[in-house]
């Protein structure tokens, strides 16, 4: 646990708004890891979940119907959000009108000028102690900034290509169900009759270079995403260009990085910059076969970076791998870490 004892002392009514779903269940379990001040917990999700409960540090807690009175009656002191950006756009005025600190996992409040968006690893003077609001970054974008950052810090970055390989969970709990369905009807030989209802086409079996809505310039939202907000988070000003792409596991994310710095690069450098980076672990080793990947990095807290190599052509070019659990370090554990951060200020 990260907190400065004197100001841990305190306690928080932690609300989570989408706590029936696969970054609310794993908020939860980050909150009882880390040992979060927890005063007492208001997980809150959509009618459908009224009458069920989840369970957090040995006890059961019934699932409260989200709408804009909640959180002042319950007297909601620190609220994350992870129901999707409609349902923030929805509510958390409201919450953060009650008084609490919202720290929002979706899309919503992201780009917005005057909301931090947040890596504490990267950016963490960028929360304030008066803010109402803090945004989450996309999963995609939290792990490679962990590793980009400290690379620019050392060489600076001109221009960044990105591909990724993102696991089904990163579509919620629908999207793991639908990989599974559908291997299962692949294995009862009736793989023609799954459904797609979650991705655009069968996953299973399959990749998808297609997350996210369609923009008129030809990527996805979620290209974009990973463009606007790294620069953001890093305060920095360089190219970046990023291809999206669904594989078929369940969790985890992958990414394949093309970095041209503005100076020259080595991999020996990088690999001592990046060994001693907050939140991030090296696995470099080829020669062993180790390098990064999502049965690596599931269920952990660092993004996973290996691969590291220098290109064949130009010495301010290198190229590496990297890895990270997006239910975590790109959502859940990300949030939990700003909360502390705030808490400490
Ligand atoms: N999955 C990831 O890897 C990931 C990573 C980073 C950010 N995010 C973002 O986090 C958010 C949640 O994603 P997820 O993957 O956890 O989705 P999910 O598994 O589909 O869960 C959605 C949650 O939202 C709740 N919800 C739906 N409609 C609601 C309503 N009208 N009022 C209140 N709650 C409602 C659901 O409650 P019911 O069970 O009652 O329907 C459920 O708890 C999304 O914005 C997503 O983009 C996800």
């Amino acid at each position: 646990m990260l907190l400065d004892s004197k100001k841990s002392q305190k306690k928080y009514v932690v609300g989570i708004v989408g706590a029936s779903g696969a970054v609310g269940e794993e908020l939860l379990l980050v909150l009882e890891q880390r040992n979060f001040p927890v005063e007492r917990l208001v997980p809150l999700a959509s009618k459908r979940s009224v009458g069920k409960s989840v369970n957090f540090c040995g006890e059961k807690y019934p699932i409260l119907e989200t709408n804009a009175e909640v959180f002042s009656k319950e007297n909601i002191e620190i609220a994350f959000f992870s129901a999707g950006s409609s349902i923030s756009e929805l509510y958390a005025n409201d919450a953060a009108n009650a008084g609490a600190l919202v720290i929002d996992n979706t899309s919503f409040f992201r780009m917005q000028d005057d909301i931090a968006l947040v890596v504490p690893e990267v950016n963490p003077n960028d929360i304030r102690k008066d803010a109402r609001i803090i945004a989450n970054p996309n999963c995609s974008t939290i792990q490679m900034v962990h590793v980009l950052d400290p690379l620019h810090r050392e060489f600076e970055i001109d221009r960044v290509d990105v591909s990724t390989y993102q696991a089904v969970s990163g579509a919620g709990k629908r999207g793991m169900e639908e990989l599974v369905l559908q291997m299962q009807k692949f294995f009862a030989f009736e793989i023609d009759s799954a459904k797609s209802e979650v991705f655009q086409h069968r996953i299973a079996l399959n990749l998808i270079p297609h997350i996210d809505i369609f923009l008129d310039n030809d990527y996805t939202k979620e290209e974009m995403k990973m463009i606007n907000e790294s620069k953001k988070i890093m305060h920095a000003d360089f190219e970046l260009a990023a291809t999206c792409v669904r594989v078929p596991i369940l969790r985890s994310h992958s990414e394949s990085i093309t970095i041209r710095f503005k100076r020259e690069a080595s991999a020996k450098r990088a690999r001592e910059i990046l060994q001693s980076a907050d939140g991030v672990i090296v696995v470099d080793n080829p020669k062993d076969n180790l390098y990064p990947m999502p049965i690596i990095a599931t269920d952990k807290d660092d993004t996973f970076v290996g691969r590291i190599r220098e290109d064949n052509f130009d010495k301010r070019i290198l190229h590496l791998f990297c890895v990270a659990d997006q239910v975590r370090v790109g959502a859940a554990t990300n949030a939990v870490r700003i909360a502390e951060k705030w808490i400490n200020l």
